[in-house]
């Protein structure tokens, strides 16, 4: 697998992509409370190799080749978890990855098919190095004997900056692994860890059956661990400070800061970095406050839950607590839907587009889906028949558990709580039709454009 050289990226790449359309924020306590974007607050641009060592200094790598233990029960006791969208705990996939036989293989996950996310596009702009230090401190814990960062094809700018953070690394001879930076198809399941392996595998970037998983058999069979660039740029910091440290930001039970992407109706829409445990509301005033009243706020991204706003504004941005509430991190994404907005048709369109973007290998994917969103639509035109709603409450409930992947299932989760927050549109759609909201402005950033279908999977 050879690097690509920045003077011969594919035809794809010059259809570049701006780099952070949304600005990013000030953190809640100011340039010290502000971590993984402490940099940004510092200069107010991306952070080069030499500012970054100036900043930070070198990162602690233990010697040998073996996998390091101290490193791995630092992240443990830090109790950092995932920000790829599952949020499980990292010291835990370390350990497992470290304690199988022969050399690992880290990948680096920085594809944020996401929508709505544009967390890990700002942080890779920003602080390149960070999430470089933590992929080598990471390979280092596991004992690795080849790391992979996974770009999108669409982002051709990031995919540059990378090439050429690597390549400054390598001049200075910091790390002991060349990071090997491959650009995929960027597509909602082509981020999904399995798709990744599979792609670096020679595949086509479709997530797999498993088991195995990643971790037991990855790429090229070796005891894979795949984390995402924020996940790893916490690990770097951990490294050099210490669980202590990390801890004293958020909750004992939710430790840490994490960045949250905020979207649609607030005043001034971004990425923020918050100490897990911070309120949803309180999210939101960070964004400047909601600039319309509020009807709901989809809290997770395409994959997540939708919570009337009056009860979202009130619940930690943790897993705990929003799982209790319905909901989860998923990506750190929160989008404010206003009253007026019609959350019905907001929703149609995302399932659409997450029923197109499928790789329709499993059945739920092939037909439970686009059926729920064809549903959907028609209960968003204001068109059911008198069954429909029958039909899309069973078909919603079919959709978990049985696919290889988890698609299915954020899809479900998407569906079955806008029937629930949306109950009063429900059935004003149903008697008289579809509200004015129904066609006005699109609130979620919903991407067209050609899908899968078009594009390929390799
Ligand atoms: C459909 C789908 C899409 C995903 N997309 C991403 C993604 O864009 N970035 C990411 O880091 N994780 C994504 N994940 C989660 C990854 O499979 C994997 O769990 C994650 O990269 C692990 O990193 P973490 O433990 O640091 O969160 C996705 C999962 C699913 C089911
Ligand atoms: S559940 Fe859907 S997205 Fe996941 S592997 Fe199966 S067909 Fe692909």
């Amino acid at each position: 697998m050879n690097q690509p050289h920045p003077d011969t990226l594919p035809a794809a790449l010059t259809r570049a992509v701006p780099v952070s359309t949304l600005p990013v924020h000030a953190g809640p306590d100011g340039p010290y409370g502000s971590r993984l974007l402490h940099g940004w607050f510092a200069t107010g641009g991306p952070a080069g190799l030499a500012e970054h060592l100036g900043r930070y200094g070198q990162a602690p790598l233990p010697d040998g080749k073996r996998p390091s233990m101290p490193l791995i029960h630092a992240v443990e006791e830090a109790g950092l978890t995932g920000r790829g969208g599952a949020a499980f705990p990292t010291g835990r996939k370390l350990r497992s990855v470290a304690e199988r036989r022969g050399p690992a293989v880290v990948v680096v996950n920085g594809m944020e098919s996401e929508p709505a996310s544009q967390k890990d596009e700002s942080l890779l702009h920003l602080a390149p190095h960070l999430v470089l230090d933590g992929s080598a401190l990471a390979a280092a814990a596991v004992g690795a004997a080849a790391v992979h960062l996974c770009l999108p094809r669409s982002r051709a700018d990031q995919v540059r900056a990378l090439l050429a953070a690597v390549e400054e690394r390598g001049r200075a001879g910091i790390d002991r692994l060349p990071v090997q930076v491959h650009v995929l198809p960027h597509h909602y399941v082509s981020s999904e860890e399995t798709s990744l392996v599979r792609w670096l595998n020679g595949g086509e970037a479709r997530p797999m059956a498993t088991p195995p998983r990643p971790f037991e058999k990855g790429v090229d069979g070796r005891p894979t661990l795949v984390d995402n660039v924020e996940t790893l740029a916490h690990l770097a910091l951990i490294a050099r400070y210490g669980p202590a440290w990390f801890r004293s930001a958020g909750r004992p039970d939710a430790p840490g800061t994490t960045l949250v992407t905020v979207s649609g109706a607030v005043r001034s829409p971004g990425v923020h970095e918050i100490p897990l445990g911070t309120p949803v509301g309180a999210v939101l005033e960070l964004s400047g406050g909601p600039s319309w009243p509020l009807a709901a706020v989809l809290v997770g991204g395409f994959f997540g839950s939708w919570l009337p706003a009056d009860q979202a504004v009130r619940v930690p941005f943790s897993k705990a607590e929003l799982a209790a509430a319905g909901a989860g991190p998923g990506a750190g994404v929160l989008v404010a839907l206003p009253h007026g907005a019609c959350g019905l048709t907001e929703t149609a369109r995302v399932l659409d587009y997450l029923a197109a973007q499928s790789a329709r290998q499993c059945g739920p994917c092939r037909f439970g889906l686009p059926a729920v969103a064809e549903d959907f639509r028609l209960l968003a035109g204001g068109r059911p028949d008198g069954g429909l709603m029958d039909r899309l409450r069973r078909r919603v409930g079919l959709l978990p558990g049985r696919g290889a992947c988890r698609h299915p299932d954020g899809a479900s989760r998407l569906a079955a709580t806008a029937l629930a927050t949306f109950a009063d549109d429900v059935r004003h759609h149903e008697r008289l039709g579809p509200c004015p909201g129904a066609t006005g402005r699109p609130v979620i950033p919903v991407p067209g454009g050609p899908g899968p279908e078009q594009e390929g999977w390799r």
